[in-house]
């Protein structure tokens, strides 16, 4: 059912001793119980009135947001509640007296802070993976990365942005190294940074993000690749060595040749790195179960690699703890549910309500409607396009959030992570 009008109260009510609880201590919940009842006796089925957790208009004590047209409210009384309801509901008069000023609720979307960055040398492995270093180009220290992140190369000009794992060792400041290997089957974004990346120019780059850390307390680390998996890989095996820790490196591709980064992983790991040439026909999976059948207790696994090499390895891994088991995908095809539903997004800064058909995404709606949202690879793989949800339940598709940025920060990937099945609606923060 599509409602004519849903409204949201803050309703802090599970942790009344939290700071932020003050709608409750003035009674939201007592507010919000009060307005369903009298709804319902005013026969207002064509509303939904629901709970939004907090709404983060703590300083005025309980808030209401009213959509579509976005009206938010701070209200203290039963009697409050009336006006509401009977003026605005059912009248379609705004209650001035009741309702927040327009900075106050209504901050704008926070800016997606970018870097300028310059090409500092772009040089071509025989394999034809670039190697690229930037600097930044305002010639500051750049901000710090931890091993594993990545960055993301963002050219507005041609509609495109893409993730490339930081190589060179986290401590570094002066640089960032990247490897981008040419994919001629994928969207055209290497194709164009191959043909185009020139030693002087600036280019726009999202900050460092890791969805790929290294539990650095750990009792050892064994650390798999494949082809230009390796580039994550590589930047772990400088900081492992920097902590003195326990790890052990196996890296597979096709010949010696083919390997971009083989040079400086043998300066990174020495002795703890194993290089596995075979010119594409190995079977992965006994591979690694005999790598794995080494592992001491305690082992955590890193794996980067194509999708069918990664298959193997974490298949090999199967009996393993999965918080052990760590992995970056460069792409991967995010199953598709059968259950597909259409569903309403409310886009509550933006007072806003947008119908999601069952085959696209929030971030397809969001095109759609000529709202700008920052997205990189559009397959839940980046962690770009993750969102705060300030009500209902999401059916979770992506491969970067962790249990607790789901749970208790509230976050989704808009990409491809939808309203749960039976859920008709999020309200997210945008
Ligand atoms: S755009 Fe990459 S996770 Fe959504």
């Amino acid at each position: 059912m599509h409602y004519r009008k849903h409204i949201f109260c803050c309703v802090n009510e599970r942790t009344p001793d939290h700071p932020r609880s003050c709608c409750y201590a003035r009674g939201s919940v007592r507010l919000r119980t009060y307005m369903k009842k009298r709804a319902k006796g005013l026969g207002l089925t064509d509303i939904r009135i629901n709970n939004a957790g907090c709404l983060e208009r703590c300083e005025f004590g309980p808030t209401m947001v009213v959509y579509p047209e976005g009206v938010w409210y701070h209200y203290e009384t039963f009697e409050d509640v009336d006006e509401i309801l009977d003026q605005h509901i059912i009248g379609d008069e705004y209650v001035h007296r009741l309702m927040l000023e327009d900075g106050q609720a209504f901050p704008e979307p926070p800016a997606y802070s970018r870097l300028k960055l310059r090409v500092s040398s772009v040089e071509s492995s025989i394999s034809g993976t670039l190697r690229v270093e930037f600097v930044n180009a305002a010639n500051h220290p750049l901000p710090e990365f931890s091993a594993g992140a990545h960055i993301d190369l963002i050219i507005e000009d041609y509609g495109f942005r893409r993730s490339y794992s930081l190589i060179n060792h986290p401590r570094e400041r002066h640089r960032y190294v990247i490897g981008i290997s040419l994919d001629c089957e994928g969207r055209g974004g290497s194709k164009w940074l191959h043909d185009n990346l020139k030693t002087g120019q600036t280019i726009e780059a999202g900050h460092p993000i890791n969805s790929f850390e290294l539990a650095e307390s750990a009792a050892s680390h064994l650390l798999i690749a494949r082809g230009i998996g390796v580039t994550p890989i590589l930047s772990m095996c400088h900081r492992l060595r920097e902590l003195n820790a326990e790890f052990r490196v196996h890296y597979f591709d096709k010949s010696e040749s083919d390997g971009a980064f083989v040079e400086e992983l043998n300066d990174a790991c020495g002795e703890q790195l194993s290089c596995h040439y075979d010119d594409g026909h190995s079977d992965h999976r006994l591979i690694a179960e005999k790598i794995l059948s080494n592992s001491p207790q305690g082992e955590h696994l890193y794996v980067c690699g194509p999708l069918q090499f990664m298959d193997d390895v974490i298949n090999a891994a199967g009996a393993w703890p999965k918080k052990n088991i760590h992995m970056e995908w460069f792409n991967r095809r995010v199953p598709k549910s059968k259950r597909n539903e259409a569903f309403y997004v409310v886009l509550a800064r933006r007072k806003t309500v947008l119908r999601v058909d069952a085959n696209e995404s929030i971030l397809d709606a969001l095109k759609r409607a000529d709202i700008v949202s920052e997205h990189s690879c559009e397959g839940g793989l980046c962690g770009v396009c993750r969102t705060r949800v300030l009500y209902g339940d999401v059916e979770h598709r992506d491969m970067v959030l962790s249990n607790r940025e789901k749970t208790h920060e509230k976050l989704m990937m808009i990409c491809v992570s939808r309203a749960a099945a039976g859920a008709d609606q999020l309200v997210l923060d945008i």
